[in-house]
């Protein structure tokens, strides 16, 4: 695996793979690599001739009171798992490097990015925004993998892809859980094991709203409240948000007959957790999420 540090490297590296006819797969990490990030990682094996890691703690998607500064680092291990899944190449920036003195050019999708998350996190999005299409000019990629876990983050790629007639294909992989269904996280590891069985509730709320969906309930804003009680009924955990949304634009729906996001963000302690899952509309085959 080649490791490399200087933009200007990774893209002349990545351009001469893609005049030698190869595909490149790229899959954006901040690294403290989970079987989530891996799920992505051979998903991009199986579909691109040459897989690019990124792995870099993008400061500029974090808030002023945020844990970037105790945010898991572990370079040294997750270097050894990407060795181990055969990725290609590892881009591992400095600040410096992503952000040289002076850089005030950001990349914002107007409207999405105030939504969900956006919302709690002011700035949030437009800092991924700004280093995603950062990665997407610097490596050039054929495809760019995503989890599911992030659906707002989907989104908003998605749009500005569009927007920005990125030459890239966004692919989406579903969310890995561990056994009792919490999904994995970087941030699970700040959670103690009371915590981590009060981190549950996430699930066990979107599970509640599945459950009424699949029994035709229909109405978002009692599914909402049931989620949200479900919330409510566990010490420990603060609720930032339960909605239902189109998962194109992250607009509230009234009715999920036609299909709908339901994402939750929670505070379990002090660590933010999120979580979602797509209800499928009424009649529509339910396919993997
Ligand atoms: P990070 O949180 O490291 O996640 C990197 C990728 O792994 C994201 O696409 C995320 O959705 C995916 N992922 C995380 N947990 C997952 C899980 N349990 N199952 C499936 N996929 C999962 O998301 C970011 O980094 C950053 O915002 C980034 C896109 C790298 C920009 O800085």
């Amino acid at each position: 695996m080649k490791i490399l540090h200087d933009p200007d490297e990774v893209h002349a590296a990545c351009a001469q793979r893609k005049r030698e006819g190869r595909r490149i797969g790229l899959v954006p990490t901040m690294g403290a690599l989970h079987e989530g990030h891996l799920s992505l990682i051979r998903a991009a094996r199986t579909q691109s001739d040459v897989v690019a890691v990124s792995l870099f703690v993008n400061p500029l998607q974090f808030g002023p009171n945020e844990d970037l500064a105790k945010y898991p680092r572990s370079f040294e291990r997750d270097r050894q798992l990407l060795e181990a899944e055969k990725v290609d190449l590892l881009f591992a920036p400095s600040n410096d490097d992503m952000y040289p003195a002076g850089a005030t050019t950001f990349v914002t999708v107007e409207g999405l990015s105030e939504k969900l998350c956006g919302r709690s996190r002011p700035g949030h999005f437009r800092g991924v925004t700004t280093v995603v299409a950062k990665l997407f000019h610097i490596v050039e990629p054929d495809l760019a993998f995503f989890g599911q876990k992030d659906a707002a983050q989907v989104a908003i790629i998605r749009r500005m892809v569009r927007d920005l007639n990125f030459p890239v294909r966004i692919m989406v992989c579903p969310i890995v859980r561990e056994k009792d269904g919490l999904a994995l996280s970087s941030r699970n590891a700040y959670l103690d094991p009371t915590q981590r069985k009060q981190a549950l509730a996430l699930n066990r709320a979107l599970m509640r709203v599945q459950t009424m969906a699949d029994t035709g309930e229909r109405n978002a804003a009692r599914l909402i409240e049931a989620g949200k009680q479900v919330i409510a009924d566990e010490t420990g955990v603060r609720l930032d948000y339960l909605e239902i949304v189109n998962p194109d634009t992250l607009d509230p729906v009234d009715d999920i007959a036609r299909g709908a996001l339901v994402a939750v963000a929670a505070y379990v302690g002090t660590t933010r957790l999120i979580d979602n899952v797509v209800l499928h509309g009424v009649g529509e085959a339910a396919g993997p999420t």
